[in-house]
């Protein structure tokens, strides 16, 4: 480690409140697929700020879209409306099965959102039902409400008292929701594809069964695309490749390209908040607006969710070939949202080895190595990542 760095861990770890581990290094710039610590080494970064930064880092759109709109207008109010606002929502809306759209800052609180547009319209239309049916081993965000809807069993007594109104069944069964369900069920929330859970997609029939229930039922869909929309699975939304319409959705982490930026989508029926019922300072703020604006037409330009798609095969097959070699298992996945388990719980050792190598990988599970790359991801960073990834499994050596 050399001396700058060594100084500001030592400031880090002086002034900076402690809420996880993190490895000794510093970033101080990134490009592309890559990032680079203040000693100038390289890191093929695998994990993009957690599936954030779709177009990798400091692309030219966005740094000249903030550049721009910062010699404009930073922020207005969240009273008054702003031209880049408007023009994002309008672009957005239209790319989707829904109606209108409403800006916020973070997944969380896109899922906060949600969750109170859900239990309106039970107050509303529903005699009151406010339950909302959610997934074990599913991650919805880190506010109260969100901890709550997470199907994570430590989650429900840390912090407590937990929020109530919460029902976690198994993920990928049907009828345990279906027997779950009573009358004060109002909505039923999913991942399409669980990101934190591991990269474990959906199957179709569940979808599907899950559309035609709420449909039976006069219940809402809720499908919280914070990790899969945004081409992440090969479709611009998730919902796309089911082929299933949710009434209400989330979107997050891609929708910004790395600025704090997530958003609140609903059918029109569905749209019921009232006035000042729902708001936030930072809620079509002008700088992320503008940066959303241009990273979805970039996006669309580029045809994103088609390379994710192909990319999504290339990766999967080279994970294959060590699967076949008996050095991973279960590998699993869509598109660029792909992981699999190793043969014991390390984790963290295979991070560790890989970040040394200069490669960033992510673990959501101490068995599990999940792979979330920029969606801008060649072959040659994918063979990059493979042929680093395997000197780092026991017996691994190619
Ligand atoms: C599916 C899903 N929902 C919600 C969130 C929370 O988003 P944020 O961290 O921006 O609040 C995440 C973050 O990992 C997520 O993967």
């Amino acid at each position: 480690m050399n001396s700058t760095m060594r100084k500001l861990i030592q400031k880090a770890e002086e002034y900076y409140l402690f809420v996880s581990v993190k490895p000794p290094i510093v970033m101080e710039r990134g490009k592309g697929m890559f990032l680079y610590d203040v000693a100038g080494k390289r890191y093929l970064d695998f994990i993009g700020g957690w599936a954030v930064n779709c177009l990798g880092h400091c692309y030219p759109a966005i740094t000249r879209a903030l550049k721009c709109q910062a010699g404009k207008l930073i922020n207005a109010s969240p009273s008054l409306y702003n031209r880049p606002q408007i023009e994002f929502a309008e672009l957005l809306v239209k790319q989707t099965c829904m109606d209108k759209v409403f800006f916020l800052s973070t997944g969380a609180e896109a899922n906060e959102g949600a969750i109170k547009l859900a239990r309106k319209y039970g107050s509303k239309h529903k005699n009151g039902a406010y339950e909302i049916i959610t997934t074990r081993n599913s991650f919805h965000g880190r506010t109260l409400a969100t901890m709550a809807a997470t199907g994570k069993e430590q989650w429900k007594t840390l912090f407590a008292p937990g929020m109530p109104g919460f029902v976690h069944v198994d993920f990928n069964d049907l009828r345990a929701v279906k027997q779950n369900m009573t009358e004060q069920t109002i909505a039923v929330m999913i991942e399409p594809v669980q990101g934190e859970g591991g990269a474990v997609p959906a199957s179709m029939d569940y979808i599907r069964g899950l559309r035609k229930l709420c449909d039976e039922k006069g219940i809402l869909l809720i499908f919280d695309e914070i990790q899969t929309g945004y081409g992440r699975t090969g479709k611009f939304f998730a919902y796309q490749y089911f082929g299933v319409e949710p009434d209400i959705m989330t979107l997050g982490k891609g929708i910004g390209g790395g600025f704090p930026l997530a958003a609140l989508l609903a059918k029109d029926k569905f749209c019921v908040f009232e006035k000042g019922e729902q708001g936030g300072t930072y809620t079509g703020q002008p700088l992320a607006m503008s940066v959303g604006l241009a990273v979805l037409k970039e996006m669309l330009d580029r045809n994103i969710s088609a390379h994710v798609e192909k990319m999504g095969f290339y990766l999967k097959s080279k994970l294959e070939i060590l699967e076949n070699k008996g050095l991973i298992e279960n590998s699993r996945g869509l598109g660029l949202l792909q992981a699999f388990d190793l043969k014991k719980s390390t984790g963290e050792e295979v991070l560790k080895k890989a970040l040394k190598k200069g490669l960033i990988l992510n673990s959501p599970r101490p068995q599990t190595i999940r792979l979330i790359p920029p969606l801008i991801v060649e072959k040659k960073h994918i063979d990059e990542m493979i042929s680093i990834l395997a000197t780092t499994l026991p017996g691994g050596l190619l």
